[in-house]
């Protein structure tokens, strides 16, 4: 199946309507993956082989504003400057737009805003995707459900599906080939303790997108296998852990998931190192700490840079420990 039948399939009669307004801008979070999603049982709509569970960081994200414009090209800005329509960033965004419009009409002037760095394993895809869904359905006055929205996500950027909730979201990865049932679903669990520092060593564009990644890990890497039953333990551990409070059962759950998601990178040909070296340093004061009784765990995605976990009552020590880390409270907001 093709993106654009399953976006025929949601919108169904309002398919190839005239927009409802002008301008709307929409944000969408940005989300972190506790149990991850490696690997796909469908690259044209990103369907994933295994379920996954994220926590989304509360104002860190993406806004994105489209308004119709009369030129004869699509203007797309990203925090603020003009993007040339032939750079890859523009080329991915145009082309999930295309899926929505008909033969290129009408024109968007897209104004993209993050306050997260692009491509450097955070995710920026992920809010990207979903702030544009957003957006769309607010400017078509579609009123499609979230369910709807997060499959529509999903065909711009897999982790984009889990964007459209805050707090904990279960990413289910389905059976069915149209991806109608892989889609996410809002935990609604709370934890106002939980805290994430971000921990970032190089803002730089990842040297191999994740899906290139995990493609190759599916075809070469032979820990593959063992990959789909970590997942069904971790995730089960991580949704114990937190209908529970168990802190130190979901920090070990979402680091030990994320270290054999990048074994299974590590025994890819050729193998896939997203770790440089401040990223090693760092996880070895995080286990020295831990040795020490300070209770931090960590995950880490396609990129050198370390998402911490940690409770409230130690952000003075993490902080102490690591001067630079930018501290999120993913449950403060509400
Ligand atoms: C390591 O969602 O960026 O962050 O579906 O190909 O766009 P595509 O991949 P993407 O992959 C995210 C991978 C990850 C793990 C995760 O977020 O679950």
């Amino acid at each position: 199946m093709k993106k654009y039948e399953v976006v025929r399939t949601i919108l169904g009669e309002r398919w190839n309507t005239a927009p409802h307004y002008t301008i709307k801008t929409a944000f969408a979070p940005t989300n972190i993956a506790l149990c991850k999603y490696w690997g796909k049982r469908d690259e044209e709509l990103n369907l994933p082989l295994t379920s996954s569970l994220s926590i989304s960081l509360g104002n860190k994200g993406t806004n994105t504003e489209l308004k119709i414009s009369g030129k004869h090209e699509d203007e797309i800005y990203f925090n603020g400057g003009l993007m040339a329509n032939d750079s890859p960033f523009s080329q991915r965004l145009l082309e999930f737009i295309d899926l929505f419009r008909y033969e290129h009409i009408p024109r968007f002037s897209i104004h993209t805003n993050s306050n997260i760095p692009l491509a450097a394993g955070l995710a920026s895809s992920a809010c990207g995707f979903a702030s544009i869904v957003l957006a769309l359905d607010g400017l078509f006055d579609w009123q499609l459900s979230q369910d709807e929205l997060s499959i529509l996500a999903r065909l711009g950027s897999g982790s984009a599906c889990r964007s459209l909730w805050q707090g904990f979201v279960h990413w289910h990865a389905g059976i069915r080939s149209d991806g109608m049932d892989s889609h996410g679903e809002s935990l609604r669990a709370r934890w106002p303790e939980l805290c994430l520092g971000l921990l970032i060593f190089s803002e730089a564009e990842k040297a191999i997108p994740s899906r290139i990644a995990m493609q190759r890990t599916i075809t070469t890497s032979a820990l593959y296998q063992a990959w789909p039953s970590k997942v069904s333990r971790d995730l089960a551990a991580i949704k114990q852990a937190i209908a529970n409070r168990d802190f130190q059962l979901l920090g070990k759950s979402a680091e030990s998931n994320a270290m054999t998601m990048h074994a299974t990178m590590l025994s890819a040909w050729p193998p896939i190192v997203y770790a440089i070296p401040e990223t090693l340093l760092a996880m070895q004061r995080i286990w020295e700490l831990r040795g020490d009784g300070l209770q931090i765990y960590f995950t880490q995605d396609a990129g050198p840079n370390l998402k911490l976990l940690f409770l409230q009552r130690d952000i003075e020590n993490v902080l102490a420990n690591f001067p630079g880390v930018e501290i999120i409270q993913p449950f403060a907001m509400d």
